[in-house]
């Protein structure tokens, strides 16, 4: 197997994620101690993982430099190449700062680590430090406009470097680079299998005689979760979709279809009245994020309290958390926590967001967490609902964060803000299925930004709110480029949201890169 050692980036899971489709085993192993965990019979290769600190900070992870002399392959990305660079004799310094794409051009491709890779190709970048001089025996692959040490090796003793991030599907030819470094560290490449009747196995073991409530909000994660539970407990599942009144339009006709698929009874309960009051005054995308998944949980655990009253005993809470959420709102556990839940990709990982369906849950939650998917990707999941036979239309779904339209309004939200938000939304959702981009994209949406600016409408000069348009392309949830709308198509939104929907004066488009900025503004 292949040993990653964490230093705490946000893509360290998609390492692991790139070799497991490979069909390579891994570890993932925090720094500390770690020549001791290295068996040299059984790990072929290391990865050091990149990480958000400078190797100077204080307190930055660290190994021990014994490392390099156990003679096993190595790959470092990002902070593990600087560090590795540093360790070795090399120079880095806090030097120009890059996020998101770059041309990556190859300068020695004699070497077998360059196979299949193309002259020149796009890499996607996040790093605030840069090495400056390499280490003794260390020659350059390939550079960048900024970068000229972008991709380095020591050939002899098998030690490879890369400052871009090989693991984000936003980088071209990331897989083959994997697929060389696993054929110098002598392994095979073998295919990955979605065990399905695994996941309902678990399930069942795991429920026991008891019930489930199910959270269901219609995406794609929740529904898969939803099906593979039906498939495995029956009727012992109870989904309940908690309206809350910051969901798109038409959610309650689409879970209603889905459950009418699967022949399971949904319960809806209407929290929209609950909920905005909870919100009133509140502009803080956090204490926003925390609020709501406190009520969402409150309303749960009444709706556990009124089956008991009916004999029926739910233990369980169902829900789809996918392992990007748990990543995103990775430091809300310590490293000892994070490894003992087996969330073993937020070890070092740094707090994004609480994703209300991982962070955002009270501490002294009655109900126990089902979460069959919180180990898989989205596209991983969407190929769970496709092998379950499930219509298109209930996979293919754009994904919708759990505490909704909250987190796209800008300041408070209230029900003026709301009906503002979700007009302009199905706008955006007309005009991009109309012109077949819909499908193409990964999420699409207006951002009311809680700026104002002028315009003249009519005659008169109206001073009304800003909305920026938000539309990417992604698979890996972790990394996003905005998507090339033609510009009729951008011309169509804008004039039909600042005719159609009140009080606003302008839309913008965002043209942000996933790094540096989020998908979501808030
Ligand atoms: P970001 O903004 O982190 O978004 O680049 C990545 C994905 O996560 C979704 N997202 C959330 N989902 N609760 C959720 O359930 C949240 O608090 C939350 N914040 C972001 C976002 O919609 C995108 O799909």
């Amino acid at each position: 197997m292949i040993a990653i050692i964490d230093f705490g980036s946000q893509t360290t899971h998609l390492i692991s994620r790139r070799l497991k489709e490979l069909g390579i085993s891994y570890k993932i192993l925090p720094p500390e101690g770690i020549v001791r965990k290295i068996n040299k019979k059984t790990n072929k290769g290391i990865i050091l993982s990149g990480g958000p600190s400078s190797v100077y900070a204080k307190n930055a992870p660290t190994i021990d430099s014994q490392i390099f002399s156990l003679d096993i392959p190595m790959l470092g990305i990002c902070y593990g190449f600087q560090l590795a660079a540093l360790l070795l004799g090399g120079k880095v310094i806090n030097g120009k700062k890059e996020y998101g794409p770059s041309q990556f051009k190859i300068q020695n491709s004699k070497f077998k680590i360059t196979d299949g890779l193309s002259k020149s190709f796009r890499v996607w970048m996040s790093h605030g430090d840069e090495i400056i001089k390499l280490p003794k025996g260390f020659k350059i692959i390939g550079s960048t406009e900024h970068v000229p040490f972008a991709f380095a090796a020591d050939f002899k003793k098998k030690i490879f470097g890369v400052q871009f991030h090989p693991e984000v599907e936003h980088t071209e030819f990331g897989k083959e680079i994997f697929k060389n470094f696993i054929y110098m560290c002598d392994m095979k490449i073998q295919n990955h299998v979605l065990d399905i009747k695994k996941i309902e196995k678990e399930i069942k073991e795991k429920v026991g005689k008891t019930y489930v409530i199910g959270a269901v909000s219609g995406g794609v994660d929740s529904t898969v979760a939803s099906v593979l539970t039906a498939k495995a407990i029956g009727r012992k599942f109870i989904p309940v979709y908690v309206d809350n009144g910051l969901m798109r339009d038409g959610t309650r006709e689409h879970l209603k279809k889905i459950f009418a698929h699967i022949n399971i009874k949904l319960r809806i309960i209407n929290a929209q009245k609950e909920t905005l009051k909870k919100l009133k005054g509140v502009s803080d995308p956090e204490k926003k994020r925390v609020l709501i998944g406190k009520s969402y949980i409150k309303i749960f655990e009444r709706e556990m309290k009124r089956l008991k009253k009916q004999k029926i005993k739910a233990e369980f809470l169902l829900q789809g958390t996918i392992y990007s959420d748990v990543i995103e709102s990775g430091a809300q556990r310590s490293p000892a926590e994070a490894l003992a839940k087996g969330d073993k990709g937020a070890i070092h990982a740094a707090r994004i967001k609480s994703h209300h369906n991982v962070g955002g849950l009270p501490k002294n939650m009655k109900l126990k967490l089902l979460e069959p998917v919180r180990n898989y990707y989205k596209d991983e999941v969407r190929e769970i609902g496709r092998r379950l036979d499930l219509p298109s239309e209930f996979t293919e779904k754009q994904p919708f964060p759990g505490p909704g339209f909250a987190i796209r309004i800008r300041g408070e939200v209230t029900e003026t803000r709301l009906k503002k938000q979700k007009k302009a939304d199905n706008i955006i959702l007309e005009e991009l299925k109309k012109a077949k981009i819909l499908e193409k994209v990964f999420l699409s949406f207006p951002v009311l930004t809680n700026a104002f600016s002028t315009a003249v409408k009519g005659d008169g000069r109206v001073f009304g709110e800003v909305i920026a348009l938000r539309v990417v392309e992604s698979n890996d949830v972790m990394t996003s480029s905005w998507a090339k709308i033609p510009y009729e198509v951008l011309q169509r939104i804008s004039s039909r949201i600042v005719n159609e929907v009140q009080g606003v004066s302008r839309v913008v488009y965002d043209i942000t890169t996933k790094p540096p900025a989020t998908m979501e503004w808030e």
